[in-house]
C-alpha cells in the first residue's frame, strides 16, 4: 500500500515538474505568460528573455544537451532556420486548425517544427516633440531616413542578435535588391547613433527622448504611444516587410509533455486575447482571439510579399548576416 502511494506521488511530481522557456518578445508579455501559465498549471516555468537571433544561437549551442524546452516568440526567420537545421521538433497541435492561414503555413513550411503565434509589420516610431522642436520633416518613406538632418538621430538593432533588425535587412533586400539595399544601409549608417541588441530598444529610446527615431515593428512603436509617450508610428511608403512571430519545441526537450501543454495553451484564444494587457499589440494567430484595437492592421499597410522560405533558409540568413558584418558592422560608429 505504502509503495503504491509513494509511486503515485513520484509520477505526479514528474507530470508536474518544470518547463524551461526562452521568451523572445518584450519582457512584460514574457512575465505575464509565465505568471498566467503557472497559475493554471502545476508546472514551474524557468524563463530566459533573449532576442530572436540570440535565442537561435543559444539553442544551437546547446543542441547536444538541450537546456530549453520551448522557444516562445521572436521573429519567424530564426525559428525556420532552427527547424531546417533539425534543432526543433515536429508537433501537430490540435489547435492548428483554429489558426489563421499565415500561421498554419509557417507550420507546414517547416514540417510542423514551428508555428505562427502572432504577426506584425515593420516600420518606425519617431519622437514628435523632438521632430517639432528641431524642425525635422516627418519621414514617411525609407528614402526619408537618409535625410542629412537626421544625422545621429536614428537607432536600429543589430541583425545578428535581433529578429526585428534581420527583418529590416531582409525586407530592404526584397524591396530594393541586395546591392541597392546594402548601399542604402551604408548611407543610413551616417544617421545611426547606435545598433542595439534588442529590436524594440530603439523606439523605447525615442520615447524617452534619447534619440529621434527607432526602426522597429509598428506594434512596438504603438506600445510606446499607448504608454503616453510622444511617439508616432509610420508604415513606410515604398512598402515594408512583416514578421510571423513563432513558437517551437526544442529537439531533445527533457520536459516534452509539459512543452506540449504550454504549446497548446499558447495557441488558445484566451491566452492570445490577453496579450494586449501587456501592451503587446501584435495580430494574434488564433482566429477566435481578440484583435487589439491598437494593433496596426495589415490592410492599412503597404506590405511586401515577404519570402519566409528564402529568408528563413540557413544559407540566405548566414550570407546576409556575414555581408552585414563586413559592410555595415565594420563601419558602424
Ligand atoms: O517587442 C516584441 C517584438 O517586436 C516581437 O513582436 C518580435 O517577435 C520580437 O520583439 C523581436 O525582438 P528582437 O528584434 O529583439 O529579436
Amino acid at each position: 500500500m505504502l509503495t503504491t502511494t509513494a509511486a503515485f506521488t513520484v509520477s505526479q511530481a514528474q507530470a508536474a515538474g518544470n518547463l524551461n522557456v526562452i521568451c523572445s518578445a518584450d519582457v512584460v508579455i514574457c512575465e505575464q505568460l509565465k505568471g498566467d501559465f503557472e497559475k493554471q498549471h502545476d508546472i514551474k516555468v524557468n524563463m530566459v528573455r533573449l532576442s530572436s537571433g540570440e535565442s537561435y544561437a543559444k539553442i544551437r549551442a546547446e543542441s547536444r544537451n538541450p537546456k530549453t524546452d520551448i522557444w516562445w516568440g521572436g521573429t519567424g526567420d530564426p525559428h525556420l532556420q532552427a527547424a531546417s537545421e533539425g534543432l526543433t521538433q515536429e508537433y501537430k497541435s490540435d489547435k492548428l486548425g483554429d489558426l489563421h492561414e499565415w500561421a498554419q503555413k509557417q507550420a507546414e513550411s517547416s514540417g510542423f517544427k514551428t508555428v505562427g503565434i502572432y504577426a506584425g509589420a515593420l516600420g518606425w516610431g519617431f519622437n514628435t516633440d523632438i521632430f517639432k522642436e528641431k524642425g525635422y520633416k516627418e519621414p514617411v518613406c525609407w528614402a526619408d531616413l537618409l535625410n542629412e538632418e537626421l544625422k545621429g538621430e536614428i537607432q536600429v538593432a543589430n541583425p545578428n542578435s535581433s529578429g526585428t533588425a534581420y527583418t529590416t535587412l531582409a525586407s530592404l533586400v526584397q524591396i530594393m535588391g541586395e546591392d541597392k539595399a546594402f548601399e542604402y544601409l551604408k548611407e543610413l549608417n551616417n544617421n545611426i547613433s547606435q545598433y542595439t541588441k534588442s529590436g524594440s530598444a530603439p523606439v523605447k529610446a525615442a520615447a524617452r527622448g534619447e534619440t529621434g527615431l527607432g526602426i522597429v515593428f509598428l506594434h512596438d512603436a504603438v506600445a510606446q504611444a499607448a504608454s503616453g509617450f510622444p511617439v508616432k508610428a509610420i508604415a513606410p511608403c515604398e512598402g515594408t516587410g512583416y514578421e510571423i512571430g513563432s513558437m517551437s519545441i526544442v529537439k531533445g526537450s527533457k520536459n516534452l509533455d509539459n512543452a506540449k501543454v504550454w504549446y497548446d495553451w499558447a495557441l488558445s484564444p484566451e491566452v492570445q486575447s490577453r496579450m494586449k494587457d501587456a501592451k503587446s499589440f501584435q495580430l494574434p494567430s488564433n482566429k477566435a482571439a481578440e484583435v487589439p484595437k491598437e494593433a496596426p492592421k495589415f490592410e492599412d499597410i503597404k506590405l511586401i510579399d515577404y519570402d519566409f522560405t528564402t529568408y528563413g533558409d540557413p544559407k540566405t540568413r548566414k550570407a546576409l548576416l556575414e555581408r552585414w558584418d563586413d559592410e555595415i558592422g565594420a563601419i558602424a560608429n
